[in-house]
């Protein structure tokens, strides 16, 4: 089968394109990204000449530009990802994550081909008590989450209304090697690495359901090959954390691995202001997949944060490049006035 992967050069989609090649000799992979702040070639460099893999540039709001892709499923993990540029500007997220998504359907629903829509489970806003499970309504508070509940509305109607063989996932915060350093685990990382302060938004008491991407990645891949058209499967990792322990958790490895002093890595710690419509706790049920599909979550927390700790001091290049340019204009614009610059 040749699979349309959307956004492979993304932090998920690059470990999902790895996971695939690895898990499926029989699949051939097309990687469609446009390379936007968050695409990065390197994160699939080793594969850049593997038989069945291949990289297009492009936009999937493009019509013409998928219209001339040959291929029999799709995986869509592209879109703007990050909660906090969406509060500073939505149109990007309007665009690729709402048009871009429509872009796709349509042409599932002309080839009668199959879509895994990647969604989140920020779609469900926020909790106070008990999990979110698939029936649960959908609240999204910011404009990212938004976007995303907009394009999975998109693909129920057309499962709905044209009988397209599309099924939705919704996980969790992901954690793992290549991912962008603007979102918390990374930033923390880097940060606590090269001495810098480290922005707690709040009381640093919101809590995140953590999984680490591979044992997301294996659940795309179980719900692309079992999973029922027109169903929502739930993705969790049953690892609900307060970010201030996250944090904390991430200074005593660092300060384990480097030999550096671990109060002085405390003394990085920066309350600084919220995130206008900060949610405060997300929590998933992730009993579907379990009971239907037979996944499991592998990857215990505290193993795969020390790995991803590790990953992240012996690819201090991979990221050092990436905080130059535009990441330091948004890095600015979205901490100067919270750190007092
Ligand atoms: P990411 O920001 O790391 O990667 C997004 C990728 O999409 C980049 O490679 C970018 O170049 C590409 N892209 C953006 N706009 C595009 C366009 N118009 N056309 C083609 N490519 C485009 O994001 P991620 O964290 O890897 O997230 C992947 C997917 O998983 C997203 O749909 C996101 O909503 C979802 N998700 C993420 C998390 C998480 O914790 N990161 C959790 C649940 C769901
Ligand atoms: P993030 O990684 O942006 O994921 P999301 O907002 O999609 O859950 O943030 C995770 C949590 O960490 C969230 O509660 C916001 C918080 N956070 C900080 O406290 N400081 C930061 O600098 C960042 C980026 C996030």
């Amino acid at each position: 089968m040749k699979i349309l992967v959307t956004g492979g050069a993304g932090f998920i989609g690059s470990n999902f394109i790895r996971l695939l090649l690895q898990q499926h000799p029989e699949h051939k992979i097309i990687n469609l990204d446009l390379l936007t702040y968050a695409g990065n070639l390197e994160n699939l460099k080793d594969l850049s000449s593997h038989p069945c893999y291949s990289f297009v540039r492009g936009d999937i709001c493009d019509a013409g530009v998928v219209e001339d892709l040959q291929f029999d499923a799709i995986i869509h993990f592209a879109a703007e990802s990050h909660v906090d540029r969406s509060i500073l500007d939505s149109s990007p997220f309007l665009q690729t994550n709402i048009m871009g998504t429509k872009n796709l359907l349509e042409a599932a629903r002309r080839r009668g081909c199959r879509m895994v829509h990647v969604s989140t489970d920020e779609v469900y806003g926020s909790i106070t008590q008990g999990l979110f499970t698939e029936a649960s309504p959908l609240s999204p508070n910011s404009p990212y989450a938004a976007s995303k509940a907009s394009s999975d509305l998109f693909a129920r109607a057309y499962y709905e209304t044209y009988g397209t063989e599309v099924v939705i996932t919704r996980c969790s915060n992901n954690y793992g090697p290549y991912q962008f350093p603007e979102k918390l685990i990374p930033l923390m990382i880097s940060h606590a690495m090269t001495g810098k302060a480290l922005p707690v938004y709040g009381d640093g008491k919101n809590v995140r359901d953590w999984i680490h991407v591979h044992d997301h990645n294996r659940a795309v891949d179980l719900v692309f090959h079992k999973g029922r058209a027109g169903e929502v499967y739930n993705i969790g990792g049953r690892n609900e954390q307060q970010n201030i322990d996250i944090i904390r958790k991430i200074l005593s490895v660092v300060a384990e691995i480097q030999g550096t002093d671990p109060e002085r890595l405390n003394g990085l710690i920066t309350y600084v202001k919220d995130r206008p419509g900060h949610d405060r706790r997300y929590a998933i049920d992730p009993v579907k997949l379990e009971s239907e599909l037979g996944w499991k979550a592998e990857v215990a927390f505290d193993e795969g944060i020390a790995a991803t700790v590790r990953w992240y001091i012996e690819n201090k290049d991979w990221w050092s490049r990436i905080l130059s340019g535009e990441y330091m204009k948004y890095y600015e614009t979205q901490y100067g006035q919270r750190l007092g610059k």
